[in-house]
């Protein structure tokens, strides 16, 4: 019986012997999903730059098997390091997640935006993904394997979701994601990005100035998909997907996480049921 439960358990394992590196992974999204990296077999390196957290949380997961590295994912010499660090630690890197990103302040009014928060959004969100994208590449590219995720969010598909700086971001995440997708085709590694509505974590708390209950209330109130809530573990299990050869042929792809709420317009209102 538990010869048969151990072996059910290795066959669930949907990422055994396989090495992720994941930014932004201290809090949020990025720690749900290491959480979950590691429960489906893989070695986790943690990169971000909440050293106590991260630390900590390598610890609860195992030192054997989970990492923490000091990153600023801005800063070239920084990313080159974790990706080096991960490859010296376990011998390879097979799954990159560029998920650390910032939200700024929402001023509705684009003359009230300051350049250098602008700037500030786009160097941590656009610039940190291209770093990290370009440094798995130069590992992944010898090795002929791997996958690259992003994260990306709802305001990479629409307007209005987000401020100026968070939603052209996103954008950017996307744009990036299918040109690397054509490029690294040619040596069979995929290139794909998520694009969640929101979910109770520090960033989107503070962006909406709500905390965890009242947040995800006035959430479920704007979803398009009700009797639900998006979680952190939502968005770490479509990361597992992409991760996993379960998306072998999936490249290039921008996978919303929202509900349907990216394809709803208000101004058609068709389908309200008297009693739903
Ligand atoms: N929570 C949501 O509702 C939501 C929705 C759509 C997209 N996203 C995206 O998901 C990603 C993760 O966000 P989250 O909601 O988990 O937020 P979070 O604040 O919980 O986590 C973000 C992590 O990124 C790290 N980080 C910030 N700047 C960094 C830098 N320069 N270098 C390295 N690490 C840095 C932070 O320390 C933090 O640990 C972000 O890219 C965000 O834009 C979040």
């Amino acid at each position: 019986m538990a010869a048969a439960a151990s072996l059910i358990s290795v066959i669930t394992r949907r990422l055994e012997g396989k090495v992720a590196l994941i930014t932004g992974g201290a809090s949020g999204i990025g720690e749900c999903t290491a959480k979950l990296f590691s429960q489906h077999g893989a070695k986790v390196a943690i990169a971000d730059i909440q050293d106590e957290l991260g630390r900590s949380l390598a610890e609860t997961l195992g030192s054997s098997n989970t990492t923490y590295i000091h990153c600023d994912v801005t800063n070239e010499d920084h990313i080159k390091n974790a990706v080096n660090k991960t490859v010296a630690t376990y011998g390879k890197l097979d799954i990159m997640f560029n998920n650390a990103g910032i939200a700024d302040q929402n001023k509705a009014r684009i003359i009230d935006n300051e350049k250098a928060d602008f700037e500030r959004v786009l160097k941590i969100n656009v610039t940190g993904v291209f770093l990290g994208m370009k440094h798995a590449a130069r590992v992944m590219v010898p090795a002929r394997s791997g996958s690259i995720i992003s994260s990306a969010s709802l305001a990479s598909g629409i307007g209005g979701a987000a401020s100026h700086a968070y939603t052209c971001s996103k954008h950017a995440v996307v744009g990036l994601t299918r040109n690397l997708a054509v490029e690294l085709g040619q040596f069979g590694i995929r290139v794909n990005c998520l694009s969640p509505f929101a979910c109770a974590t520090p960033l989107a708390t503070k962006f909406v100035g709500l905390e965890d209950e009242s947040f995800e209330n006035t959430m479920n109130l704007m979803s398009n998909l009700k009797r639900t809530a998006l979680k952190t573990d939502d968005i770490a299990k479509a990361a597992l997907y992409l991760a996993s050869d379960d998306a072998k042929f999936v490249s290039g792809h921008n996978l919303f996480i929202d509900g349907g709420l990216g394809i709803c317009n208000s101004a058609f209102n068709l389908f309200v049921y008297p009693d739903s």
